[in-house]
């Protein structure tokens, strides 16, 4: 088993509020991240591909392809959006780095050409990261 991972950046908004609870409580959960209009990160998101090479090309999956379905399904929906607003695929989810690792996850995994889907990897910050396997 070999592994490839592709790396995008992407900047977006966000804000961490459940609308079931109080203001008091959201504040209490998430501080200043459920501060009402929001606030900015940029995101690193990572995709790690699973396969065996193909004996042709040396390759697992050529990144140009992994990077141009990343671009399509993830980072053209995403980038310089709000992500509690503008994005279809992530309507009614509180946009964590967990959940979107796991709502990106389900965007990708059928879209790889060559190999499985093995990890969706999401930083926050330089010292933060999620990574969602698929269970
Ligand atoms: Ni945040």
């Amino acid at each position: 088993m070999i592994y490839v991972t592709r790396r995008e950046v992407f900047a977006a908004s966000h804000r961490l509020y459940n609308p079931k609870l109080s203001e008091a409580e959201n504040f209490e959960i998430y501080d200043k991240c459920s501060s009402p209009n929001g606030h900015g990160h940029n995101f690193t998101l990572e995709v790690m591909v699973a396969g065996e090479i193909d004996k042709k090309t040396g390759y697992l999956i050529d990144l140009k392809e992994l990077k141009n379905i990343i671009r399509k399904y993830i980072i053209d929906k995403v980038d310089h959006k709000h992500l509690n607003f503008d994005v279809e695929f992530l309507r009614g989810i509180i946009p964590t780095a967990e959940n979107l690792a796991i709502a990106f996850w389900d965007q990708l995994k059928d879209k790889i050409t060559n190999g499985k889907l093995y990890s969706v990897k999401i930083y926050e910050t330089e010292n933060n990261y999620t990574e969602y396997r698929g269970e």
